[in-house]
C-alpha cells in the first residue's frame, strides 16, 4: 500500500516476515485506534479535514474499536499495526475520505505515542502488584514479630533476628521499586504525537488538545527527541530488572531455606513439583523460575540498551525491535509478583528449626561482647577477643550456644587478657539468651518486636500513599479516555 508510487516491484515475502512488527502490535490495537481518534478530532478542530470526513472517519474507528483486532487484515506486506488500521478505515469510507486520516501523523510519532499509552497501563498494574504484596509481606512480618531466625553474613550465622524483621527488610526494597516505577510513569505519560516523522509538520496542528484527549500528563517538547528516544522504556526495564533482582534474592534464600540442610520453612504443597523418577522429593521449581526469570528480565535490559545505544537521531527501525523485549519484561514481572504473593502468603515457617540453627551458629556471641562492654567496662576491641577466643575453644570441643558454661568464657578471658572477666552467672545467661537478644535490639529499624512492629506500620502507610497516586492516574486515564470517546461519538 505504501510502496506503489516509490517501488516497481513489490517486497521480498521474506523480508516482509522479516521487518514486519505485526507479531508483537496486537497489544498496541487500542491505543492505536485511540490516537487516531484523537487525531482526527484534532484535524477537524484545527480546519485541516472538513467535518464530513471527520465524522466518516470516526465511524469507522469506532466501528473497528466495536470489531475488534480481528477485523484487520494483519498481512505482513502491510508492516504494522498502523498501516493495518489506516487500510482499514480506507475500506470502509473510501480512499478519498480516508486517505486524508494519515495527514500530519507519522508512523513514528504515532508508535511511540502508542506503546507510551499501553506502558503507562502495565506500569500501574505492576505497582498494583507490588503494592499488594508488600501488603503480604507486611501481613506474614507481623505474625512473626517474635519468631527468632539465624541472620547470616556470607551466608554464616552471625547474629539473631526475627523472621518479621527479614520479612520487612524486602518490604522496604519493594516500597523502593514501587518509588523508582511512579519515576517511570511520569516519563513515560507524555505524548510525542504531532513530531511526525520527527520535524513536526506545516499543517496548524494543536499537539498540546491530542496530548490531553489521550490522557497524557503533557507533550515531549522537541520532536526529534519525541519520535528518537526510548529512555522512557529503558528506565521502566531497569526498574523492573531491579525489582526482578530484589525478588530473585528472596527467591535463593526460599530455595536455600526449604533444603533439609536449613529446614526453615516449609514451601506449600500448591507451590512444589515433585520428581519423575525419585518419589520423595519435593520441589521448589516454582521458585526456581522466579529466579531464572529476573535473568530474562536482566538480559532484555542488556539488549535494549545494546540496540539504542548506537543510533543515529531521529528514528531508526532498530527501535522497533525493543518494543517485544519491554514487553516480556512486563509479562515477566507481573507473573512472578502474582505467583510470589501467592506462594508468600501461605508459607509455613518452622519456628523450632530457625531457633535451633541459630542457637548452633553461636548467633548470640556478638551480644556476650557487648554484655563485657556494658558490665565490667573492658574496652569493645578487648571483649571482641575475649569472644573470640571463647568461640574457638568450644567450636573445637563441638559445643552449641546451649552447652555453653561461664567457666567457658572465664578461661577464654584468662588466656586472653590474664585475668577472669566479672561477670555473673545472669548476665551471663541473658546475654546468650536468643529472645532476649533480639528484643535488647530496640533501635529504629532494628528487630525488636516493637521496632519491627512500628517499621511495619510506617510501611504500611507508605504503600497507601502510593495507593492513592496508582488510583488518581487511574482514574485520570479512565476519565481522558471517557472525554475522547465521548467526543468523538458526538462528532
Ligand atoms: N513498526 C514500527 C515499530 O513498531 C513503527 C513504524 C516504523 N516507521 C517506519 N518508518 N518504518 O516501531
Amino acid at each position: 500500500m505504501l510502496r506503489e508510487g516509490r517501488f516497481k516491484k513489490s517486497m521480498d515475502p521474506d523480508a516482509a516476515e522479516y521487518s514486519t512488527s505485526l507479531e508483537d502490535d496486537p497489544r498496541l490495537f487500542g491505543a492505536v485506534v485511540e490516537i487516531n481518534m484523537a487525531h482526527v478530532q484534532m484535524l477537524w478542530e484545527r480546519e485541516i479535514i472538513d467535518e464530513s470526513s471527520a465524522n466518516q472517519i470516526l465511524g469507522s474507528l469506532f466501528k473497528l474499536q466495536e470489531e475488534g483486532l480481528d477485523a484487520l487484515d494483519l498481512r505482513p506486506e502491510l508492516e504494522d499495526i498502523h498501516m493495518a488500521v489506516e487500510e482499514y478505515v480506507k475500506e470502509e469510507v473510501g480512499e478519498d475520505v480516508g486517505g486524508k486520516l494519515h495527514t500530519a501523523k507519522s508512523r513514528n510519532d504515532q508508535v511511540s505515542t502508542a506503546i507510551r499509552m499501553v506502558l503507562r497501563e502495565e506500569i500501574l498494574e505492576i505497582q498494583e502488584l507490588i503494592a499488594d504484596f508488600v501488603g503480604v509481606l507486611v501481613e506474614r512480618a507481623g505474625e512473626n514479630t517474635e519468631t527468632v531466625i539465624p541472620g547470616y553474613t556470607h551466608l554464616q550465622v552471625a547474629e539473631p533476628t526475627t523472621f518479621g524483621h527479614y520479612l520487612a527488610a524486602y518490604g522496604q526494597t519493594f516500597v523502593r521499586d514501587l518509588k523508582r516505577l511512579n519515576a517511570s510513569y511520569e516519563e513515560t505519560n507524555r505524548c510525542p504525537l504531532g513530531a511526525c516523522a520527527f520535524a513536526g509538520t506545516s499543517f496548524p496542528i494543536d499537539r498540546s488538545l491530542t496530548s490531553a484527549q489521550l490522557g497524557f500528563d503533557g507533550i515531549l517538547e522537541n520532536t526529534m527527541d519525541a519520535v528518537g528516544s526510548r529512555d522512557f522504556a529503558l528506565q521502566t526495564m531497569s526498574g523492573l530488572a531491579i525489582l526482578m533482582t530484589n525478588l530473585s534474592r528472596l527467591c535463593e534464600e526460599l530455595v536455600l531455606w526449604s533444603s533439609s540442610e536449613f529446614d526453615m520453612i516449609e514451601i506449600p504443597d500448591e507451590f512444589s513439583t515433585t520428581s519423575s523418577i525419585m518419589p520423595q522429593k519435593k520441589n521448589p521449581e516454582i521458585i526456581e523460575l522466579g529466579r531464572a526469570k529476573s535473568g530474562s528480565v536482566i538480559g532484555d535490559l542488556v539488549g535494549g540498551l545494546n540496540i539504542v545505544k548506537g543510533l543515529p537521531q531521529a528514528y531508526d527501525l532498530d527501535l522497533q525491535e525493543l518494543t517485544p523485549l519491554l514487553w516480556n519484561s512486563v509479562d515477566q514481572v507481573k507473573s512472578t509478583l502474582l505467583v510470589m504473593r501467592k506462594l508468600v502468603s501461605k508459607l509455613e515457617p518452622k519456628p523450632e528449626n530457625m531457633y535451633e540453627n541459630a542457637e548452633r551458629g553461636f548467633a548470640t556471641l556478638t551480644e556476650l561482647a557487648n554484655t563485657l562492654v556494658r558490665e565490667t567496662d573492658v574496652p569493645f576491641r578487648r571483649a571482641h577477643k575475649i569472644v573470640g577466643k571463647l568461640a574457638s575453644i568450644v567450636s573445637d570441643e563441638g559445643k552449641s550456644l546451649g552447652d555453653l558454661t561461664l567457666e567457658d568464657l572465664l578461661s577464654a578471658s584468662r588466656e586472653i587478657v590474664g585475668e577472669e572477666v566479672e561477670i555473673s552467672e545472669d548476665q551471663f545467661e541473658e546475654a546468650l539468651d536468643l529472645h532476649g537478644s533480639v528484643e535488647s535490639r530496640r533501635v529504629v529499624g532494628g528487630p525488636s518486636s516493637d521496632s519491627v512492629e512500628e517499621e511495619l506500620s510506617k510501611l504500611e502507610k507508605k504503600v497507601s500513599n502510593y495507593g492513592k497516586i496508582i488510583e488518581k492516574r487511574r482514574d485520570s486515564l479512565d476519565e481522558a479516555k471517557e472525554m475522547l470517546l465521548d467526543l468523538a461519538r458526538g462528532g
